[in-house]
């Protein structure tokens, strides 16, 4: 069996783009194979953050991943398993430094924050955050890794640093990690559909997955349909949008109906908003009432998680025993 990895941030909530574009897909994946789904909480402390919201987001996460049906084997927590920190080092070592300063996320990021405030601390974490990202990977010996378009340098990145790991120690010691682009839907912002939805553009431009009902209804209500800026002929990309969440929440049906009315000049906007809050009121009915049924049970469902990797530390660690054997550090004890 194959083995699948990816990692996601601990962001807060997850959002319907996140759900649509990347955790449904994940989901799916665990059918076909060996899965390690971890919630990256190393990486969240590569730009300015809060110690005790860190932490609360992480299990955040968690929580609302199991909610989504990721299974708990199959998820653990980054910072549980110290190895992807120790390998992160090692290979720190074998990725070249002219190659991380090629990174365009790395570039992007430090602007972001610079415009935030000028007298920003850039760490030297966010500078190797992409090392950080290989280990992640190659510890578990990972062949495919789902990510979105924006991770294709990072996965580039991480094939480059397998290969030549495996070259100059003389072995095929890592298997080179290959990218997983599935078609997934691509959620805009219903305030600005001509961005994609993300929590950093603001409250407005993001529906929360696990938010109230009144609240997503209200929010499909005000999307931005008409801007006055798409061609003649050509749908807007608001309506597009509105058109995709409602196919990315299984309702084909009423998709095919509402997109005939729209070629034939008839369809109301109203009507198609009610039928997408409709279907998104039902699809994150259901997963809100899982994130209760697990919030009822914190306790066990932490301890659960916790095992899992601890269960999965033990992989990590015997990639540690072998990868330090062959770059030639001292043997542990025990
Ligand atoms: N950098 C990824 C992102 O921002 C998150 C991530 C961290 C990741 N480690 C990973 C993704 C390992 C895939 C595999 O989306």
């Amino acid at each position: 069996m194959k083995t699948v990895m990816s990692g996601i941030q601990p962001t807060g909530d997850l959002h319907i783009g996140n759900y649509f574009g990347a955790v449904q897909n994940w989901v799916r994946l665990q059918e076909t194979y060996r899965c390690y789904f971890c919630v990256v909480d190393y990486h969240s402390m590569t730009i300015p953050y809060e110690p005790a919201k860190l932490r609360e987001n992480t299990w955040k996460m968690a929580f609302q991943l199991l909610a989504c049906g990721i299974k708990p084997e199959n998820l653990f927590i980054q910072s549980l398993v110290p190895e992807h920190a120790e390998l992160a080092w090692i290979l720190s070592c074998v990725a070249s430094y002219g190659e991380l300063t090629r990174m365009t996320q790395f570039k992007d990021k430090a602007e972001q924050l610079k415009e935030k405030d000028k007298d920003v601390l850039i760490s030297a974490g966010l500078f190797t955050y992409p090392i950080l990202q290989a280990a992640d990977i190659l510890i578990y010996h990972a062949h495919y890794v789902p990510v979105g378009k924006d991770q294709e340098q990072h996965l580039e990145l991480s094939r480059n640093i397998a290969q030549r790991f495996n070259h100059q120690y003389g072995r095929d010691y890592f298997p080179l990690p290959e990218p997983l682009f599935t078609e997934t839907p691509k959620i805009l912002s219903p305030a600005d559909p001509a961005r994609k939805m993300s929590k950093s553009l603001g409250e407005k431009h993001y529906i929360n997955l696990f938010g109230e009902e009144a609240h997503i209804r209200k929010q499909i209500r005000s999307a931005v349909t008409d801007t006055g800026d798409a061609p003649p002929g050509q749908m807007s990309p608001g309506v597009a949008n509105l058109f995709e969440i409602l196919r990315a929440c299984g309702q084909i049906d009423a998709y095919n109906v509402l997109m005939a009315d729209y070629h034939a000049g008839k369809l109301r906007y109203s009507q198609l908003k009610e039928t997408v809050a409709d279907a998104l009121a039902a699809l994150t009915t259901a997963l809100r009432e899982r994130l209760q049924h697990l919030e009822a049970e914190k306790k066990k469902v932490k301890a659960q998680l916790e095992a899992s990797s601890a269960v999965i530390r033990e992989f990590a660690r015997k990639t540690l025993r072998e990868v330090r054997e062959i770059v030639g550090l001292t043997s542990l004890k025990a």
